[in-house]
């Protein structure tokens, strides 16, 4: 046991892929004596795992990492700080030069090596920075097959894939999580089968671009099977995130609607509805690509009798929006407007465009004044926040099962969930009960509130 008696505490920022890298870290620092502290002045390590998509990402971290020099521990001793995850696979020399306080600098490849490289550290009292390229990823052992200590008993992310061959022109993460590598089917099955003996009910299925899962290995996608797989693999749930409009199949579609464990719930990226900003973006489908996708996944839902009994109702998408990007025009803004409200989302991600060095697009110029952005994605907000009210009206009255995840900050008597289409559900706990018989399990409420980022009712059960 190399850290016996240490304290750690994990900040995480970005995307599912980092929380699950996170629940990895966890895993193998405790296999190796750690223990979670519960905030980080009680923590002689502190380990963060880092985005660099937006910069508002990178400002965050180097603010945090900053605030913590010179900070004791409880103990009076050094506190050891290492920063992994993307931004750190970036930058990596460089931050311990902006920051000297920083002892250890790691990348999105190298995560098996972290318990040595903090051994290293408190050995030699010097930064240990060690970042590996793409290419030698492949020499490594992969973060997937690593310990894992998951956050909520019942939910596991499962990455089915990592990296991404995409190159959407605004995107630093190919650069940073290297090329898609898909792990083997069966390996991803007896990962499954170890989850739902470990008491797992629902699992979100983990990549970049599912969607292409499996064609560096197979020669051809294969996510319509996986998705079938685990849907029939006992599991309550299945989720997945990221799909790319692109390479969204008919076969995925079928499996989509008619495996009765995939929830009726889409994270489908536009990233705009502009034609002409797809193009600029090398999204390589058009607005009306998308239209018709979504057409097709709600009627082979509402025909698979999938989520609910309409059209509109049987599943609910959820997208991200880019606003500002290079050139973008009134009418192409305009055009993303339309686009919102005709679909219909029940929750849009929507970001301020922001310039990635390295990336095609920055090297655009744009002619847009941030005041002007800005004001575009306040109208955008409000579209959205219109679109989301308007899906959780359709939820009204209707007996929802809900996985109940924990209890209201506010009112200690109100249990919250995540119905099948991940909108946010709050119960009221019934007095004769225990929030135990809830939490991590299934029950239904009938909706009798819709607002426009929550549903609540009566527990039935
Ligand atoms: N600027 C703004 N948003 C971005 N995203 C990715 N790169 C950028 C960028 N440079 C958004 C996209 C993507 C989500 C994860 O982050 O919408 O789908
Ligand atoms: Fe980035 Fe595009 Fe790959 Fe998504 S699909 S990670 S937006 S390059």
């Amino acid at each position: 046991m190399l850290f016996n008696g240490l304290k750690y505490h994990l900040r995480t920022f970005g995307c599912q892929m980092n929380q699950h890298d996170s629940e990895r870290i966890a895993g193998m620092l405790e296999e190796q004596g750690a223990m979670l502290a519960a905030s980080i002045e009680q923590a002689d390590i502190v380990v963060y795992v880092t985005c660099c998509v937006r910069q508002a990402a990178d400002m965050r971290l180097l603010g945090q990492v900053a605030s913590l020099k010179g900070l004791p521990t409880p103990t009076g001793g050094k506190r050891l700080i290492a920063v992994g995850g993307c931004l750190a696979q970036r930058d990596g020399e460089k931050l311990v030069e902006q920051l000297p306080h920083i002892d250890i600098v790691f990348g999105t490849h190298n995560i098996a090596m972290l318990p040595e490289l903090i051994k290293s550290a408190l050995d030699t009292s010097q930064p240990q920075v060690s970042t590996l390229s793409d290419v030698q990823a492949d020499e490594m052992v992969p973060a997937t097959s690593l310990p894992a200590r998951r956050e909520n008993k019942w939910h596991a992310w499962l990455p089915i894939m990592t990296g991404c061959n995409n190159f959407c022109s605004y995107c630093i993460v190919p650069y940073v999580r290297g090329r898609e590598r898909s792990r083997p089917f069966e390996e991803i099955l007896r990962e499954v089968e170890m989850l739902l003996a470990d008491g797992v009910v629902e699992i979100t299925l983990l990549g970049q671009n599912v969607n292409s899962y499996g064609r560096d290995l197979y020669g051809q996608p294969r996510f319509a099977e996986i998705l079938k797989a685990v849907g029939e693999s006992g599991v309550d749930r299945l989720r997945f995130v990221t799909s790319h409009p692109k390479d969204l199949s008919v076969e995925t579609i079928a499996a989509f609607a008619q495996t009765k464990a995939v929830m009726p719930h889409l994270q489908l990226p536009v990233q705009s509805g502009s034609d002409n900003i797809l193009a600029a973006m090398n999204r390589l489908y058009t607005a009306d690509d998308y239209r018709g996708l979504v057409h097709l996944v709600r009627q082979a839902s509402m025909d698979a009798g999938k989520g609910g009994k309409t059209y509109l109702g049987s599943v609910a998408f959820s997208t991200d929006i880019i606003v500002g990007f290079p050139g973008e025009t009134e009418s192409d803004f305009q055009a993303t407007c339309d686009l919102v409200e005709e679909i219909g989302f029940s929750q849009v991600f929507s970001f301020i465009y922001s310039r990635r060095e390295g990336t095609p697009a920055a090297s655009l110029v744009d002619e847009n004044t941030p005041e002007q952005i800005q004001e575009r994605y306040q109208r955008l907000v409000k579209i959205v926040q219109k679109s989301a009210w308007e899906q959780n009206q359709l939820e009204l009255g209707i007996p929802t099962p809900v996985l109940f995840e924990g209890i209201s900050k506010r009112d200690q008597t109100m249990l919250t969930g995540r119905s099948p289409k991940n909108t946010t559900v709050h119960a009221k706990l019934p007095p004769d009960r225990s929030i135990s018989d809830y939490i991590g399990k299934i029950h239904p409420v009938r909706i009798d509130t819709a607002k426009t980022w929550y549903l609540s009712g009566d527990l039935l059960d």
